[in-house]
């Protein structure tokens, strides 16, 4: 194999975006953990190269921050030269009815998982337009499809994302570059985690029962998701295989 693809994956210290960072780095290919703090990020970092034939390395960006992006981009590009593939996975949840909604919680879910894939996006696609080459992939969600009560935001930010995909993949389909969005069912992670407890709150029930009530019911595997069958499917959309492969979403979601 030739020059290792550099594979920029926001919010991959820990969870799905760790999972992608390590299956591009057991492909044969060079991951840049990114994530809102340096020393967990460079953890990550160095676990992964130590496990494989790689370098350990670490950026800190906020991706909701026009600065941020705009100046890690920067950086990336300055120390390699590139940057072949953008897994755009930052996300976070915040779960309430509608009319509590807090609106700075609202602006936040939408800045970092919607207008974040923009910047990466934004600033990433000169550089890809230059090599003729790229593949991004955004980490939407089965809450890119359909909805469940209690994540107005959440929802609104994975739906949007799939209009960016679909448009920027037709914007830059003739510079050998695709765009796709990936949709996970349930991931055990600590933004699930996290979340079942708030969901148990609101409707009077068992951590259990709302695991199987907001999360589960609709799946037919009836089981979490594995983060590494999320990673291995954005392997997948950036392989030789699938370059014909643009402007789509692909579930990865055990039949949701
Ligand atoms: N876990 C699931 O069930 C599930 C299902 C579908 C989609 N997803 C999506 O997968 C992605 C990863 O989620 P996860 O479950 O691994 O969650 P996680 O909480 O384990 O990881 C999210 C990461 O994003 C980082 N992050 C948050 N805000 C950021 C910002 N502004 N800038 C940079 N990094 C930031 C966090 O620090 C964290 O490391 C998210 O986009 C999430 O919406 C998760």
């Amino acid at each position: 194999m030739g020059e290792k693809r550099i594979v920029l994956v926001t919010g991959s210290k820990q969870g799905i975006g760790y999972a992608i960072a390590e299956a591009f780095a057991q492909n044969g290919d060079q991951p840049i953990i990114v994530d809102l703090e340096l020393e967990e990020a460079k953890k990550s970092a160095n676990i992964l190269a130590e496990k494989y034939d790689i370098k350990p390395i670490a950026y800190v960006a906020d991706v909701s921050s026009h600065e941020s992006v705009q100046k890690l981009v920067e950086n990336v590009i300055n120390e390699f030269g590139q940057i072949d593939i953008l897994v755009n996975n930052a996300g976070l949840q915040h779960i309430d009815p509608v009319e509590n909604f807090p609106i700075e919680k609202w602006d936040i879910l939408i800045n970092v998982m919607l207008k974040g894939p923009f910047l990466l996006t934004k600033y990433v696609v000169p550089h890809m337009k230059k090599r003729q080459y790229g593949r991004i992939i955004n980490i939407s969600s089965v809450h890119g499809k359909t909805a469940s009560p209690y994540k107005s935001a959440y929802v609104s930010a994975k739906h949007g994302v799939v209009g960016l995909t679909r448009t920027v993949a037709i914007e830059v389909a003739n510079d050998n570059i695709t765009v796709n969005a990936v949709m996970p069912g349930a991931v055990k992670t600590l933004l699930v985690e996290n979340q079942l407890k708030k969901l148990a709150e609101e409707d009077g029930i068992s951590e259990e029962e709302a695991l199987h009530k907001h999360l589960l019911h609709k799946q037919a595997l009836k089981r979490f998701i594995k983060a590494e069958e999320v990673a291995a499917t954005c392997v997948y959309l950036a392989s030789k295989g699938a370059s014909s492969i643009t402007g789509e979403t692909i579930s990865v979601s055990g039949g949701w």
